[in-house]
């Protein structure tokens, strides 16, 4: 039987070596680690809970996420974590993961799709875009040609490799993973999207995201917070 460890173990030793070169990732993991040491203050976290076939979920992203995202990523003043499972359900029989999700199969495939590119990309900096662009997409195949095909944002994401793991039982042991995070951290969860603001749930983060995220800041830092932009009442 699979432990979390050896899913954990697959992911290192088999995703990531093939999606990045185990030395751009190393890179990569210097200079985040760098950064970290070098920023005052921690992070706001930011953990969020979704699905991908959910229109509420999909306009949090675009809507919400993505503009805070998209202003505030480059500095240290936040961390974003996303988990595509919400209201599904995993479970193990003989070996064999088997998920089911509120919008049924198709969800679970595209969610799969998400987790394997989290997984494969690890960091929020590289994976919010092409998870972002998977969000809502009507098709899983429209996903991988809209999102890594034409898209590229990284020459080294694999649309054959994402396609086996999305539609295998790693994709499905991954998406698990998600579930375990969210029963570990929002056992509560009854609804998506559900947003975890420095291990809280916060319904106001719904729709007010920015004011939030800029209240935590000292209000001239940011060039972003000084205007209403992405505002959404
Ligand atoms: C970012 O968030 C993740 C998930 O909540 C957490 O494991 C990690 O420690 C956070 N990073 C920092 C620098 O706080």
């Amino acid at each position: 039987m699979m432990t979390r460890l050896s899913v954990q173990l697959i992911v290192s030793t088999v995703i990531v070596p093939l999606v990045f070169g185990q030395n751009l990732l190393e890179i990569y993991k210097a200079m985040m680690n760098d950064q970290a040491g070098r920023a005052k203050t921690p992070p706001i976290n930011i953990e969020f809970f979704g699905e991908s076939l959910c229109p509420d979920t999909t306009r949090y992203f675009r809507n919400h996420i993505m503009p805070v995202w998209n202003a505030l990523h480059a500095s240290t003043l936040i961390n974003v974590t996303y988990h595509p499972f919400g209201l599904a359900e995993c479970r193990r029989n003989d070996g064999v993961i088997r998920c089911t999700c509120q919008h049924g199969p198709a969800e679970c495939q595209l969610n799969m799709l998400q987790a394997c590119v989290i997984s494969a990309l690890e960091f929020p900096q590289l994976y919010m875009p092409i998870v972002n662009c998977m969000q809502g997409k009507s098709s899983f195949s429209s996903a991988i040609d809209d999102c890594i095909v034409n898209f590229r944002p990284r020459p080294d994401l694999d649309e054959n490799f994402m396609t086996r793991c999305a539609q295998s039982q790693l994709g499905a042991k991954l998406m698990m993973q998600h579930g375990y995070r969210q029963r570990e951290v929002a056992s509560d969860l009854d609804w998506v999207p559900w947003i975890l603001v420095n291990g809280r749930r916060s319904q106001a983060a719904e729709n007010q995201l920015k004011t939030i995220v800029c209240g935590f800041s000292e209000p001239s830092r940011y060039e972003y917070c000084k205007t209403t932009e992405g505002l959404i009442f």
